[in-house]
């Protein structure tokens, strides 16, 4: 069997290593194509090695653009290298525009699609990635949703064959990197950080960061912050707060350290010793309850509200009152902060990755991996 992964970003990269690995330890070599969404050496090759992933076989270096620029080139190259390698699945992750691409682009070509973290909706169609969601669902044959609730988003858009619910494989990655990232990462150390005594904070979604007023809403919050705090900062954010004229603002707040954008062993360790993480990140908000960490989230809405339902979570949109009331409570009140830290994973046991490979092998041998007419 030859199975196709596609990826291009941070999050598909560490989200699709333990499914690599899964095949790899069953005899099975995978075709690795990386289409260049993201480029720089913090967002793409330091994931590559740190996962010790095998060498990527196609390159696309497709880069950065409008929505239909990246996605239409994404997918004219992907459909080429398709159609060379004829693979007999293609792997795609998430809600990315590269996912979009891998899908359309193959099961145009009649390979089928395999969705990991199928089933996904924030209900916010303005968001790129839900219509990235929503497309690249419809256009798969197996659909890995994370979770019993996901599950049912598919269902209820009539999505009920080949569906197994495998858990997220974000929890194979944290289980297989988080103990060598406590070990190897001296990241507490070179940025003079005491274990639990600063809060990390991430956001580099469209929404926060492509409009000025909603911006300044999230520098107006972290110059309000009434405790130490880290900011790896995705570029995104980084060329908006220059466009706009609000560098100068941020780097100036004395509590809060900006770095570049951090690989995953350093950041794996930020979060695990953060006393709190404010982001808007999907896959942080993940990490954030599978590590007990309590988590605030810079939105109005999200795609994972298992982790709002388990109490490991609170969305406070851009509003820095209650984002700055909650950190202030988790400061104050003891069982308020056990509660939000001891919430339960409902992500699963970190064993999806093992579970995609077997269950797509499983439909190979049978002859039902194939686009149904
Ligand atoms: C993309 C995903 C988002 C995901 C995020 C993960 C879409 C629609 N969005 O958003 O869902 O959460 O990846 O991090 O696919 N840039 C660089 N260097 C890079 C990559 C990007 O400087 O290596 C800058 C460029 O100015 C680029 C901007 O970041 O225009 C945005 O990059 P892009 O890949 O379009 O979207 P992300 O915000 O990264
Ligand atoms: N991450 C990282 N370094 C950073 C920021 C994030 O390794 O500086 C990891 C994080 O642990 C998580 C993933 O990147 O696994 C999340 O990616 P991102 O927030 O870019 O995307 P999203 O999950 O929102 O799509």
């Amino acid at each position: 069997m030859k199975p196709a992964f596609v990826f291009g970003t941070r999050p598909e990269i560490i989200k699709l290593a333990p499914v690599v690995r899964a095949f790899i330890e069953r005899g099975v070599e995978p075709l690795l194509i990386h289409t260049g969404q993201h480029y720089d050496y913090e967002m793409s090759r330091v994931f590559l090695e740190e996962l010790e992933l095998p060498p990527i076989d196609h390159h696309l270096e497709v880069g950065s653009g409008t929505q239909a620029e990246q996605t239409g080139k994404a997918m004219i190259k992907i459909e080429r290298v398709l159609m060379e390698e004829k693979p007999d699945v293609t792997l795609v992750q998430g809600d990315t525009n590269t996912v979009l691409a891998g899908a359309l682009a193959s099961v145009k070509l009649k390979i089928p699609v395999a969705h990991v973290e199928a089933g996904l909706r924030s209900f916010d169609r303005t968001m790129p990635e839900e219509i990235n969601r929503i497309l690249a669902d419809h256009a798969s044959e197996v659909l890995f949703p994370p979770t019993e609730e996901t599950r049912k988003n598919l269902e209820r858009e009539g999505i009920t064959e080949n569906v197994y619910v495998v858990g997220n494989t974000i929890v194979d990655a944290v289980l297989q990197n988080a103990e060598v990232a406590e070990k190897k990462s001296s990241i507490l150390e070179r940025l003079g950080l005491e274990p639990k005594g600063y809060v990390l904070i991430t956001a580099h979604r469209a929404e926060n960061t492509d409009s000025r007023e909603n911006l300044t809403r999230l520098v107006e919050m972290l110059e309000a912050l009434q405790m130490r705090a880290v900011y790896p900062m995705h570029p995104r954010t980084r060329k908006r707060l220059e466009e706009f004229g609000l560098w100068e603002r941020v780097s100036s707040i004395e509590n809060l350290t900006v770095t570049k954008p951090l690989g995953y062993l350093d950041f794996l360790k930020l979060e695990k010793n953060a006393f709190a993480i404010m982001t808007d990140s999907g896959g942080i908000q993940e990490e954030a309850i599978i590590l007990g960490v309590p988590c605030l989230t810079l939105r109005y809405n999200t795609e994972r509200p298992e982790t709002v339902e388990a109490g490991g979570n609170v969305l406070v949109g851009l509003e820095k009152e209650r984002a700055l009331g909650y950190l202030q409570r988790l400061l104050e009140d003891r069982e308020f902060y056990r509660k939000m830290a001891e919430a339960p994973n409902p992500f699963g046991d970190g064993k999806a990755g093992e579970r995609i490979a077997e269950i797509l092998l499983e439909l190979y041998k049978k002859g039902e991996l194939k686009v149904r007419s």
